[in-house]
């Protein structure tokens, strides 16, 4: 069977993404569009111009679709579909200032793949991030299973980078995790976290140790600081398609991201960032990671506070 990902938006994270799933070369096609005429049709003739070079077959189509529900035939069928739609933020705003915006984007992106593509596995991007997964699931009208955000696999990364740096080890030595939302109650989790085998706790003190859970917690806010316009896209698409290749490849990874949580940890009926496995039906299943006391406490004062956001999406 042709294997099929669309990439929606064509902007930062959208055409990073699409670049990235053409490299693993495992689809046949990447669709990549965007409201902006020419835009993702420019960037996939840009992008298959390198196939020779880099040594892919993946086909990429760009489309240019409307608000209406124009070109969007292109994405049909799709197995998998990456939603980066959406404004990024500027320097000063939270993600959580894209809310209003955002939200009718991506309802309506969401509802335009459920038409074309109603067997798809959704991977959401778009901030502020567990609301908007939780609206494209209830855009889509699509088993909690088959939406998912992206978020977890982020800004775990971010944390593992930080740990080799400050320690001077190769980032392959290091493992960290990150759960909860992707915002003020990220929980990063360093009883989790250990370097060549050895726990984090014994390598660096407790004030360190906060300092890097600190800066992760605001590693985007940094990265747009420092652009001052737009928002970090080479470490979030790396994170996006690697959740795009573990379900086409049906891997069964566990992955942090954010999914639907019915009863783990004691949490139920909200989108969480969490340990889960990931294969061809989504989530297919949530890892209940062990954690300390404080850190599960973190975990529930998170789900409560999307949890409130997220009911406020549905009337967006
Ligand atoms: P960008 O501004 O470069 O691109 C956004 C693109 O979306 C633009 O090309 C725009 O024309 C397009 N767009 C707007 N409405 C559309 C619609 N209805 N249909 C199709 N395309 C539409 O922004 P960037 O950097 O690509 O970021 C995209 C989103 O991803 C933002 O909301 C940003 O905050 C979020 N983000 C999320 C991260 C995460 O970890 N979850 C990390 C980084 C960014
Ligand atoms: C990030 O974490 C802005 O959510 C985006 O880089």
């Amino acid at each position: 069977m042709a294997k099929k990902v669309s990439v929606v938006g064509a902007g930062f994270y959208g055409s990073t993404t699409a670049m990235r799933l053409a490299e693993y070369n495992i689809f046949d096609t990447v669709v990549l569009t965007d409201i902006v005429e020419g835009k993702p049709e420019g960037l996939a003739l840009d992008m298959n111009q390198s196939r020779s070079i880099e040594g892919f077959e993946t086909k990429i189509v760009g489309a240019t679709t409307t608000a209406e529900g124009g070109g969007y035939e292109a994405t049909a069928h799709s197995d998998v579909v990456v939603i980066t739609a959406g404004l990024p933020r500027k320097p000063g705003m939270s993600r959580m200032d894209l809310i209003g915006v955002n939200a009718g984007i991506v309802r309506g992106v969401a509802e335009n793949i459920a038409k074309h593509s109603p067997n798809a596995v959704i991977i959401v991007v778009s901030n502020p991030l567990d609301e908007m997964t939780a609206l494209a699931q209830l855009a889509t009208g699509f088993p909690r299973n088959r939406v998912m955000g992206q978020a977890g696999m982020l800004d775990t990364a971010r944390f593992t980078n930080f740990v080799a740096e400050k320690l001077n080890v190769p980032v392959g030595a290091v493992k960290t995790l990150t759960l909860g939302s992707h915002g003020d109650t990220m929980v990063p989790v360093p009883s989790r976290c250990t370097v060549n085998g050895v726990a984090l706790t014994d390598k660096l003190s407790a004030t360190e140790i906060e300092d890097l859970v600190t800066r992760t917690r605001n590693g985007g806010a940094e990265v747009v600081a420092l652009l001052k316009t737009g928002s970090a896209y080479y470490a979030p698409s790396a994170a996006a398609a690697r959740m795009a290749k573990a379900v086409i490849e049906d891997s069964g990874e566990i992955m942090p991201v954010c999914a639907w949580v019915d009863g783990e940890f004691g949490i139920s009926g909200v989108y969480l960032g969490v340990e889960a496995q990931i294969g061809c039906t989504g989530i297919k299943k949530v890892v209940e990671t062990q954690l300390l006391a404080n850190e599960l406490a973190d975990l529930k004062i998170a789900a409560e506070a999307v949890r409130a956001k997220q009911a406020d999406v549905q009337v967006l």
